[in-house]
């Protein structure tokens, strides 16, 4: 079970004009959340345990096209929501090979989300990639990864499921564009920031 330290508090720009309103994801399933908020999440505050500080995600920012490797579209909703994607598609893009929901049969796309939010079936992070010690929501156990060519087990915790996912993708638009405003993996304030 989630024990107070780990809320992961979604605060939820509706369209309908209520701004910053939080809501506390221990009482809102990923349904109601979808329900409640008809749209796609906008500004997502991660990290509200960690020991360094929040992280203040701009979901909209990187999903409006601009925020890509090559800066010339969108990022597939998959290249983060790597589960939601049926097993057929995932079975081309090792180590990778778990979908949620197990059975489904449908790509997350824009478009999939908008027609049928419910159905398009996306999963917070950390219901999976559970922090350190904690039992996720959806999985026996925190998940781990081998990578061909390397003996290393890697246990993929939040720290390490986000930062790897994260930063892989601002390192590269980094190295290409150094003008480029992307937060530095080795500058761990660039993305937590302590409130005070
Ligand atoms: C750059 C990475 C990234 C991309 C691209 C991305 N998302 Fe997300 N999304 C996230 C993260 C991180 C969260 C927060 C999950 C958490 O709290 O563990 C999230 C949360 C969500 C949620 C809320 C899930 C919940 O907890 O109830 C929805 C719905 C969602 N995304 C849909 C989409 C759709 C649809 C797309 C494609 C149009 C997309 N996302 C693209 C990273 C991304
Ligand atoms: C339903 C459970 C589940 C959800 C939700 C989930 N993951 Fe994962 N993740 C896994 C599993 C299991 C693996 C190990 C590989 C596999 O089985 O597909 C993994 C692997 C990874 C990897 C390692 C990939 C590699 O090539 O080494 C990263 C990074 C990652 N996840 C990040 C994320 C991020 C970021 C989110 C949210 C946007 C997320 N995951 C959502 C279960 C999940
Ligand atoms: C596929 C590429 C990609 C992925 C994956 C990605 N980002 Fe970014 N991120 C960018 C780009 C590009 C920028 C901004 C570049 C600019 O403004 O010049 C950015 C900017 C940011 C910023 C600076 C503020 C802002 O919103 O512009 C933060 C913070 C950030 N990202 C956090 C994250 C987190 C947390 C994740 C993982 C959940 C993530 N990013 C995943 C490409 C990515
Ligand atoms: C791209 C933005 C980004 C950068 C840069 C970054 N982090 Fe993180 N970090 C995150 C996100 C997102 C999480 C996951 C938060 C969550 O679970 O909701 C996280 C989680 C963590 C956690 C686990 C927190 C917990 O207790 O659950 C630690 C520890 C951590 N980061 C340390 C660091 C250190 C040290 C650095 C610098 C070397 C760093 N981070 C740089 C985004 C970043």
């Amino acid at each position: 079970m989630r024990n107070k330290l780990v809320i992961v508090v979604f605060t939820i720009f509706l369209g309908v004009g209520i701004t910053g309103v939080a809501f506390d994801m221990r009482s809102f399933t990923t349904q109601a959340q979808v329900k409640a908020d008809g749209g796609m999440p906008e500004v997502i505050i991660l990290g509200k345990d960690a020991k360094l500080g929040q992280v203040t995600f701009n979901h909209v920012k990187h999903n409006g096209g601009t925020y890509s490797i090559d800066g010339t579209g969108p990022i597939a909703c998959i290249e983060c929501h790597h589960t939601a994607q049926p097993a057929s598609e995932l079975a081309k893009m090792p180590p990778l090979k778990t979908s949620w929901p197990a059975d489904r049969t449908t790509t997350l796309t824009a478009e999939l989300y908008k027609k049928d939010a419910a159905a398009a079936g996306v999963a917070a992070c950390r219901d999976c990639h559970a922090r350190a010690g904690q039992t996720p929501k959806l999985l026996p156990e925190i998940p781990s990864v081998k990578h061909e060519g390397s003996t290393a087990i890697i246990n993929l915790v939040n720290q390490q499921a986000f930062h790897r996912s994260c930063d892989g993708c601002h390192f590269q638009v980094g190295s290409q564009n150094p003008a480029a405003k992307v937060p530095k993996p080795t500058n761990c304030v660039t993305c937590h920031k302590r409130t005070a």
